[in-house]
């Protein structure tokens, strides 16, 4: 792809996906802003170690800001994308009291982000959604088309937010785009997610903890894939579209602990526990949309992925072991 240097401003970009989209937008050659506000879903630490290789860029600035409190102008000012990526995230913790965490840092911010931009001539703005707005698909592979039905409380602030910027597009003009990722993994991976729990479980001797049968399936994807799908729907002629960003397949989380103690030549400990009420019992996505308008195929296979967290995972182990030792 040949780029033009662009200013792009990236939301959550101390986060998983976030802070790849950032390295990658850098590699690229853009001048990229990013956002975070270090909310205490997981520890600052290990956010401002996802921020680090960007933050040794020339062409890097960053704005610790809450989007919801902040004067966001100044910082728009200029932009030529915009990704949006904060959020909440997480799809079983989002019952009971923490609901209103949700509806703060996924709809009203992104509310308060699109009236930031609606009177400015930004060129695209990618949304980051979710498979969790398709709940329990009648189909599978699941098409955009499918008629949203989320079963958590996260969805639902997703698809709502998702809207939102859609709605931006048809009133204002605002040339909004989403995409909709499928569980993704990979280096950095949110320690409340199923890959970092189990590699964490694994290594201390523990217990995996499983929820329900381990016969779910997800569409895992690897972050450079979801992070490519995400650059491509910022250059498409694709606006006011929702776009799947799914890794290929579908795999149980049987099949991952097997592929895991493959990996790791470590044998896994099971602990069942019931399905986690919010879980889609499967995700799959059909991402022909995605081929045949952006262009875009996932690379990575789940266990070339796998590989490559396990690795990431040891590495950032050690460096914590020589950190606390030293
Ligand atoms: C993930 C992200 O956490 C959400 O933020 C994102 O929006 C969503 O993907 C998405 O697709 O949009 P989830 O699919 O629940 O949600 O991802 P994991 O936490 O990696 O869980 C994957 C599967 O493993 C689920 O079926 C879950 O029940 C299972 N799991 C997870 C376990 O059996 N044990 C665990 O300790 C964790």
């Amino acid at each position: 792809m040949t780029t033009q240097s662009r200013r792009v401003v990236v939301t959550g970009a101390a986060g998983f996906i976030g802070s790849h989209l950032c390295e990658r937008l850098l590699a690229l050659g853009h001048q990229v802003v990013g956002i975070d506000s270090f909310t205490d879903f997981y520890e600052r630490a290990r956010k401002e170690e996802n921020l680090e290789d960007s933050r040794g860029h020339a062409n890097f600035t960053f704005e610790e800001l809450d989007l919801v409190d902040a004067d966001l102008r100044p910082v728009l000012r200029g932009a030529n994308v915009v990704y949006h990526l904060a959020g909440q995230p997480g799809v079983r913790p989002s019952w009971g009291e923490q609901f209103g965490r949700y509806v703060r840092d996924n709809v009203l911010a992104t509310q308060r982000l699109l009236e930031a931009l609606k009177d400015m001539p930004v060129e695209r703005l990618v949304f980051a959604g979710s498979s969790s707005v398709y709940g329990d698909a009648e189909m599978f592979p699941t098409k955009e088309s499918a008629l949203p039905q989320p079963v958590s409380p996260y969805g639902v602030t997703k698809l709502a937010a998702e809207h939102l910027a859609l709605l931006y597009t048809k009133n204002f003009g605002l040339p909004a785009v989403s995409v909709r990722y499928f569980t993704v993994y990979g280096p950095r991976q949110r320690p409340d997610m199923a890959f970092a729990r189990f590699m964490e479980a694994l290594v201390a001797g523990d217990a995996i903890e499983v929820f329900g049968d381990g016969e779910q399936t997800r569409e895992f994807t690897y972050v450079s894939d979801a992070v490519e799908g995400t650059i491509k729907a910022a250059t498409a002629d694709v606006v006011g579209q929702v776009f799947n960003l799914g890794g290929g397949s579908r795999v149980t989380v049987n099949r991952v602990l097997a592929t895991l103690e493959d990996i790791s030549g470590i044998k896994a400990r099971r602990k069942t526990l019931p399905a986690a009420p919010g879980d889609p019992r499967h995700t799959g996505a059909s991402i022909n949309l995605a081929r045949e308008r952006l262009g875009w195929e996932p690379r990575v296979s789940l266990r070339e992925g796998l590989t490559k967290q396990w690795e990431w995972f040891q590495a950032a182990r050690r460096r914590q072991g020589i950190a606390e030792a030293g």
